[in-house]
């Protein structure tokens, strides 16, 4: 019996790469490159199923082009990339997968906060420069952490980890979002919802933890930056375009705010010039999730949601799961 066969944009980490290969025949892009439009074109044509990064576009072309797909699995759990209703339209189930970066990414938010904060990376500089002279009083001075407020912009799964580990710096914890948890869960967490105006004005650390929506883009504006307090910090490890770069980059100049530590980008790989060479800011490329142990957890969470569409089941991570396919 012939395998199904698969197209998977990168190479998977071996336990989700033996998954797969034991049940389909895989063509993986050879890397280390992200592959060409045109590769990925050429290389969806007649496959059942693709496996693919946050990076590669996916809309009708493609679907066109790979009119034997049956699904579209993200190794990643945001999907701004992928055009779900399209894949609804051509009968492909499109998946993500969800769950399992939540605490590695709240892990890095708060790498970020506290990196910023303390000033970690201007220090490595200055030791690494040979132009240290010895302790200063005045040296590298940051800001606390302990005992200030946390605004949490999105309190999904990401957001409510990234709460959790607040409690051990004694914080208040504010969040915004466009629904509000329940109050159990409020009372649980310790935290307080308030709308974005006194989020923006009130934390001394705004984490942004939402997806990438209409009305979550650029919501870190002119407006909210200029609320923040001088002595604020702006952490983003969500979606770039949830940050308005150039307003940002104009609240640092201006000294509105404290700094900012930023693992995503408008136009990734591309980063905003005005933000290279600020001593204040922290800027990381798009690492939140990326501790093995979670990477693989996600491409197997990827290979597993293929395994069930192609053996005729839903894809348990369906993006689009009402799909039914004749
Ligand atoms: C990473 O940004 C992801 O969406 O998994």
């Amino acid at each position: 019996m012939t395998k199904p066969k698969v197209y998977a944009t990168h190479s998977l980490f071996e336990p989700a790469r033996k998954l797969l290969e034991a049940a389909c025949e895989v063509d993986y892009s050879p890397g280390p490159a992200r592959p060409a439009r045109a590769d990925l074109l050429e290389h969806v044509v007649g496959k059942d199923a693709l496996i693919c990064l946050l990076t590669e576009k996916i809309n009708d072309e493609v679907l066109d082009a790979g009119s034997k797909l049956k699904i579209i699995a993200n190794v990643a759990v945001g999907f701004d990339n992928i055009d779900v209703p399209a894949c609804t339209r051509h009968e492909v189930f499109a998946s993500n997968t969800p769950g399992v970066v939540d605490e590695t990414t709240a892990d890095f938010a708060w790498t970020l906060l506290m990196a910023v904060a303390r000033r970690v990376l201007e220090g490595d500089r200055l030791v690494r420069s040979g132009q240290w002279t010895g302790w200063d009083l005045d040296q590298l001075c940051g800001g606390d952490i302990w005992g200030k407020t946390l605004g949490i912009v999105g309190f999904g799964r990401i957001g409510r980890a990234v709460a959790r580990r607040a409690r051990g710096f004694n914080m208040r914890i504010i969040y915004a979002d466009a629904v509000r948890a329940s109050t159990e869960f409020e009372v649980e967490a310790n935290a307080e919802f308030v709308t974005m105006d006194r989020l923006f004005s009130e934390a001394d650390f705004i984490s942004l933890h939402v997806p990438l929506l209409p009305e979550t883009r650029e919501l870190a504006s002119t407006k909210h930056l200029s609320q923040m307090k001088p002595t604020a910090y702006l952490i983003n490890t969500s979606r770039g375009p949830v940050v308005d770069e150039a307003a940002l980059v104009a609240a640092l100049e201006a000294k509105k705010i404290a700094g900012a530590a930023l693992d995503v980008f408008a136009k990734e790989p591309q980063v905003h010039p005005g933000l290279i060479n600020r001593s204040d800011v922290i800027l990381t490329p798009h690492i939140a999730s990326a501790s093995v142990e979670t990477r693989t957890k996600m491409a197997v969470m990827a290979v597993q949601n293929v395994l069930a569409v192609l053996d005729g089941r839903k894809s348990p991570n369906a993006l689009n799961p009402d799909l039914v396919i004749a």
